[in-house]
């Protein structure tokens, strides 16, 4: 068989951990062998790294390892977006397919980069880019294609897991477990895009659009991170008999019209029963929970991130590229490759049904839990349980959860409970499954 050429951009965790696996000499398949690593781009040539690479394989210039007509295969995993963007667009128009981690550029310039790579007739390939080393991608565009996909609900970012697990084993503050997270290599030195929900919504807008085959418009995506999670919502969360987990959901509505299928997508802190599947992943893991037609419901469960589950993704996503470049020169393989084949839109938040989670603090006075009962009840909010769990000398802590509800009809609940003159402000609002 010909050996597959790689161009690597990018020698960091998962640069060098995809090295790493092609130079194992474990007990690996045969055609593993058959991938050779031609250059690797990095920013800084002068760095010192824990792999020595021989200086010949080594450039600064990424765009270098794209003029190789020698390399078959360009592997972005540098990260960013606008060069990013710029090198997998490029690699794809020079005939040459890619494999990238990066969820960023993929989650906002996928329609330009399919469209670039079915053009041009070679892949671009991602399972990388979502949940590490869970095979999530290739299952949804293969492994799942003869089911229906109704509904997609993970935990998709390793980062938040760990600090609510954390949390909620030990009480310990949230920005005390942050900087741990940090220490750790857990988190990022800015660490907005995991707290902020924002690389959640990256990854729940790419497996939505590959589930359901339509352009997602990334910024529509509701996303709540998990900065305001207070301790006391997770201790009466659990009193309650629940977990607070940075939930990712993507469900399909009823279709109004024959144009487009309308979407329920977002990402915020939820709360999930304890007996829920998906209440016990905990530290840096990931799971998806999908459920299809005919097949039932599945759970996709694993590490997240980290050096060698990423590269993992990667080097299979090689392979593959390998396998059907050597299998069929002439012709792009359909599941293999992605287009869109429909159209989807997001439905607004505000016309979506949804379970809720509030705590009032109020003053401690009687018939307040009446008032509010009153208020939910006449605007059609139907309440499960409605509980009074804390009070001090003239303080007292409402906790509500709704059964699923109308979100306009519960937003207009909330502000009427806030203008109660008894009530002093609403400490937090989270969603429930
Ligand atoms: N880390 C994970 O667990 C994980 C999991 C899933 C997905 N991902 C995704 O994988 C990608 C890479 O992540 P990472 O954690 O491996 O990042 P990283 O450790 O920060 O490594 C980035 C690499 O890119 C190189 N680089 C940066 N700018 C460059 C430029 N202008 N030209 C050439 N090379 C450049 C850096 O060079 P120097 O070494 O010279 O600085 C470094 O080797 C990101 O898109 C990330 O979202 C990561």
């Amino acid at each position: 068989m010909r050996k597959c050429k790689i161009g690597i951009v990018g020698f960091g965790t998962v640069g060098s951990g995809i090295y790493k696996i092609l130079n194992s000499d474990f007990d690996s398949h045969p055609i593993l062998k058959e991938i050779e690593i031609a250059k690797v781009a990095v920013k800084d040539l002068n760095k010192k790294r824990n792999i020595e690479l021989d200086n010949n394989l080594l450039t600064d210039d990424p765009f270098e390892l794209i003029s190789d007509s020698s390399i078959d295969v360009i592997v972005e995993v540098m990260g960013g977006i606008d060069l990013a963007r710029d090198i997998i667009l490029k690699s794809l128009k020079s005939g040459k397919s890619v494999v990238t981690a990066n969820k960023a550029v993929i989650a906002r310039y996928g329609d330009e980069i399919y469209e670039t790579a079915s053009r041009e007739g070679v892949y671009v390939l991602s399972e990388a880019a979502v949940c590490g080393g869970i095979p999530i991608i290739e299952p949804l565009k293969r492994s799942l294609k003869s089911n229906r996909i109704k509904k997609m609900i993970g935990i998709i970012n390793g980062t938040t897991n760990f600090i609510l697990s954390k949390m909620t084993k030990e009480k310990a503050d949230y920005k005390e477990t942050l900087k741990l997270a940090q220490s750790l290599g857990y988190a990022e030195f800015d660490p907005t895009a995991d707290v902020q929900g924002h690389d959640a919504a990256d990854k729940i807008s790419i497996l939505s659009e590959l589930a359901f085959g339509g352009k997602i418009k990334r910024n529509e995506i509701n996303t709540v991170g998990i900065s305001k999670i207070n301790l006391k919502d997770i201790e009466y969360a659990n009193k309650l008999g629940f977990e607070i987990k940075l939930l990712a959901l993507s469900e399909r509505q009823k279709v109004t019209s024959n144009d487009s299928i309308p979407l329920n997508i977002w990402v915020g802190p939820s709360l999930i029963p304890k007996s829920h599947p998906l209440a016990t992943v905990d530290g840096v893991n990931n799971a998806l929970l999908i459920e299809a037609d005919p097949l039932g419901e599945i759970m996709l469960y694993g590490p997240g991130a980290g050096s060698g589950p990423t590269a993992a993704s990667a080097v299979s996503d090689i392979l593959n590229l390998h396998a059907s470049s050597v299998k069929n020169n002439n012709s792009i393989d359909p599941l293999l490759s992605f287009d869109f084949w429909r159209k989807c839109h997001i439905v607004e938040a505000s016309q979506i049904t949804k379970k809720n989670y509030l705590r009032i603090i109020c003053l401690d006075t009687p018939g307040v839990i009446g008032k509010i009962g009153d208020i939910f009840g006449n605007n059609n909010v139907s309440i499960e349980s409605i509980v009074q769990l804390d009070a001090s000398a003239d303080e007292a802590e409402i906790v509500v959860i709704t059964h699923e509800v109308d979100t306009g009809n519960f937003e207009k609940s909330k502000d009427e409970i806030n203008s109660l003159k008894e009530v002093k402000f609403i400490a937090s609002q989270l969603s429930c499954i």
